[in-house]
């Protein structure tokens, strides 16, 4: 099989137009594209497990800017799109906790595709675009008032 088919690659569908959030995006995808290779190339359990650390801690930082963003511009629904990021960091969380203590239960590159691509793409066009409509919204409004 061409592990090629299972990486996944930036597309302009999924850009939200705010540049903050978009560059945090592609590194994302950046990351977790490099880890499903990583995993299809066989890499050692260590180089992996360290992998996916450094995937969850970029992802924590990168809800954290974004939740911090919708509350710059006071997002309406903030609470929701929280609950959404703190849903996933359990689910991710779950995952490495699986992998550490049983890493033959785990087969991380299915997971990674069928899970965390599937929610980021699925998150990034239905709940992150909103957030990026609000903050152009607002700040046409602004300019408006000049
Ligand atoms: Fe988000
Ligand atoms: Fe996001």
């Amino acid at each position: 099989m061409d592990f090629r088919t299972n990486g996944i690659a930036w597309s302009s569908d999924l850009e939200t137009n705010d540049e903050r959030i978009d560059s945090q995006h592609k590194e994302l995808f950046r990351l977790t594209s490099d880890l499903i290779y990583s995993c299809a190339r066989g890499e050692s359990y260590a180089m992996l497990g360290k992998a996916l650390d450094f995937l969850a801690q970029y992802t924590v930082q990168h809800f954290a800017d974004e939740e911090a963003l919708q509350i710059q511009y006071n997002y309406p629904d903030y609470t929701a799109h929280k609950k959404l990021h703190d849903d996933f960091k359990q689910t991710v969380t779950g995952l490495i906790t699986q992998y550490k203590s049983d890493n033959l239960s785990v087969d991380l590159n299915s997971t990674l595709n069928s899970i965390v691509v599937r929610w980021l793409v699925q998150h990034i066009k239905q709940e992150d675009a909103k957030i990026a409509k609000h903050i152009r919204s607002l700040s046409a409004a602004n300019k408006d008032k000049k």
